[in-house]
C-alpha cells in the first residue's frame, strides 16, 4: 500500500502517539483489505458513543487517545449516545449509566467532535454529495449514504471511523470503489408498501435474504426519504446490506447483469411483520429509527393531538430537529398527550432493560431486531396509531 510522505510521517508518530495509533489501525486495514491507497474524507460519523457498546475498556480506549493528542482532522460528528443529555434525570436513567456516558461524551469533545448524537445526519444539513468519500460508522446512515445519497464509505467500526476523523483519510477499498457497488439480487415488489412499519418489513424480509449484498428494488413507485430511511436501516439490521439502489428513486441504480432476481409479495410482508412482534399491550412505545424528521414528529402530533395515549411514548430524534419542532409547537402536543420526545440517544442504545422496560412497541425494522436482541424486550411491531392507542 503506497503512502504519501504525510501519511508516513503520521505513521512514524511525527504527530503524537495517537494519531500515530490512528494510522496504524487505517494502515492495517487497508492491508487486510487489498487497499492500494488512502483516500481523503470529507465527513466522518464516530458510533459507539453509548456506554452500553462502549463499556468501561471503550471509555478507557477513548482516555488513552485524548491523552495522546488525539484531534479530528475533518468535520466529524457523533451517533446517539446513551442517554437524553437533558431529560436523563427525570427519564430516570441510571445514574452510574449517566456518568459513565456524560465521560465518554466529554472525550469525544476534546477530540473535537461534534456533539450531534444522532444516527440522521443528514436530516440536520450534514449531506454528502454523490460520488463524495466519506468514512461513516452507523448501519442505517452509512446505507442512507451510499443509496439515498449516492456517497462512497464503507460500514466502519468504531476504532476504524475514529481513526479515519483523526487521520482525515481511510483505506481505499470496498464501496470506495465503483466495481464494488454493483447489484447482484435484483428484488422486485408486488405489492404496495405505504407505512413505516410496511417498509421495515420489507427491509427485514429483504436484509434476511440478502445479507452482505447491495438489492436493487424494483415496483417501489412512491417512497419519502423518511420511509428510505427506515428501509435501509432494517436491512442494514436483519442483513448486513450496506448499500441498495430503487429504479427511479435513488440517484444510481448500478445492477450486475447476472443478479440474482428474487420477489416479494403481499403475504410474505404480512407473515415478516407476524415474525416480528408479540400481540401484547405495550409499555413503551418508541418511534425515530433512524432518528425521527420534523415531518415525522409532526405526524405523531397531529395523531395525539388532544387525546390520551394508551402508554408511554418516546418519539426520538436528533437535538436539532426537536428544537426545530418545539417552535413549531409539536413537542407540547406530544408531552400533553402524555408522551416525550427524546434526543441525544435511543431506543436501542439507552439501558432500557435496566429501566425496567420489558415490553416496547415499534415500527422500525431496525428498531424490532435490536429491542429484542440487544435489550431484552418483548417487541409490539406495528403502526404507531395501531400502537399507541392499544
Ligand atoms: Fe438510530 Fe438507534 Fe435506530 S442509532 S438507527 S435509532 S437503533
Amino acid at each position: 500500500m503506497e503512502l504519501t510522505n504525510q501519511e508516513q510521517e503520521l505513521l512514524n508518530g511525527e504527530k503524537g502517539q495517537a494519531t500515530q495509533k490512528a494510522m496504524q489501525i487505517l494502515v492495517a486495514l487497508g492491508k487486510i483489505y487489498g487497499a492500494d491507497k488512502m483516500i481523503r474524507v470529507s465527513s466522518v460519523q464516530v458510533a459507539a458513543v453509548s456506554y452500553k457498546t462502549l463499556g468501561d475498556a471503550g471509555i478507557e480506549y477513548l482516555e488513552e487517545m485524548v491523552k495522546g493528542g488525539a484531534k479530528v482532522q475533518v468535520k466529524t460528528f457523533l451517533n446517539p449516545a446513551g442517554l437524553d443529555r437533558d431529560q436523563w434525570k427525570q427519564m430516570k436513567f441510571p445514574e452510574k449509566f449517566a456518568k459513565r456516558s456524560f465521560e465518554a461524551l466529554d472525550c469525544y469533545q476534546k477530540m473535537g467532535i461534534a456533539m450531534t448524537c444522532t444516527c440522521t445526519p443528514y436530516l440536520i444539513g450534514i449531506q454528502p454529495k454523490v460520488g463524495e468519500h466519506i468514512a461513516w460508522a452507523e448501519s442505517s446512515a452509512v446505507s442512507f449514504a451510499n443509496s439515498v445519497l449516492g456517497a462512497r464509505t464503507n460500514r466502519e467500526g468504531g476504532p476504524s471511523a475514529l481513526a479515519a476523523a483523526i487521520c482525515g483519510v481511510t483505506p481505499n477499498y470496498g464501496l470506495h470503489l465503483d466495481e464494488n457497488r454493483a447489484s447482484e439480487v435484483t428484488v422486485k415488489v408486488e405489492t404496495e408498501v405505504k407505512t413505516s412499519a410496511g417498509f421495515g418489513a420489507l427491509g427485514a424480509f429483504v436484509g434476511n435474504q440478502a445479507k452482505h449484498r447491495h438489492p436493487s428494488f424494483i415496483g417501489i413507485k412512491n417512497a419519502k426519504q423518511d420511509q428510505l430511511k427506515g428501509l435501509g436501516a432494517a436491512m442494514a439490521a436483519w442483513g448486513s446490506v450496506a448499500l441498495y439502489y430503487v429504479k427511479g428513486i435513488t440517484p444510481e441504480y448500478i445492477v450486475s447483469d447476472s443478479a440474482e432476481q428474487i420477489t416479494v409479495e403481499k403475504n410474505e410482508l404480512e407473515e415478516m411483520k407476524e415474525k416480528m412482534g408479540v400481540k401484547e399491550k405495550p409499555e413503551l412505545v418508541t418511534i425515530g429509527c433512524p432518528h425521527a424528521s420534523f415531518e415525522e414528529i409532526e405526524e405523531v402530533a397531529n395523531l395525539v393531538k388532544g387525546k390520551k395515549l394508551g402508554c408511554k411514548l418516546w418519539v426520538c430524534t436528533a437535538k436539532k430537529t426537536k428544537e426545530k419542532a418545539k417552535q413549531a409547537g409539536f413537542v407540547s402536543i406530544i408531552e400533553e398527550a402524555g408522551g416525550k420526545v427524546v434526543a441525544d440517544t435511543c431506543m436501542v442504545v439507552c439501558p432500557l432493560e435496566e429501566m425496567g422496560y420489558k415490553i416496547t412497541g415499534c415500527n422500525s425494522g431496525k428498531a424490532a431486531k435490536y429491542l429484542a436482541s440487544a435489550c431484552k424486550q418483548k417487541v409490539v411491531y406495528g403502526n404507531i396509531e395501531d400502537l399507541v392507542f392499544k
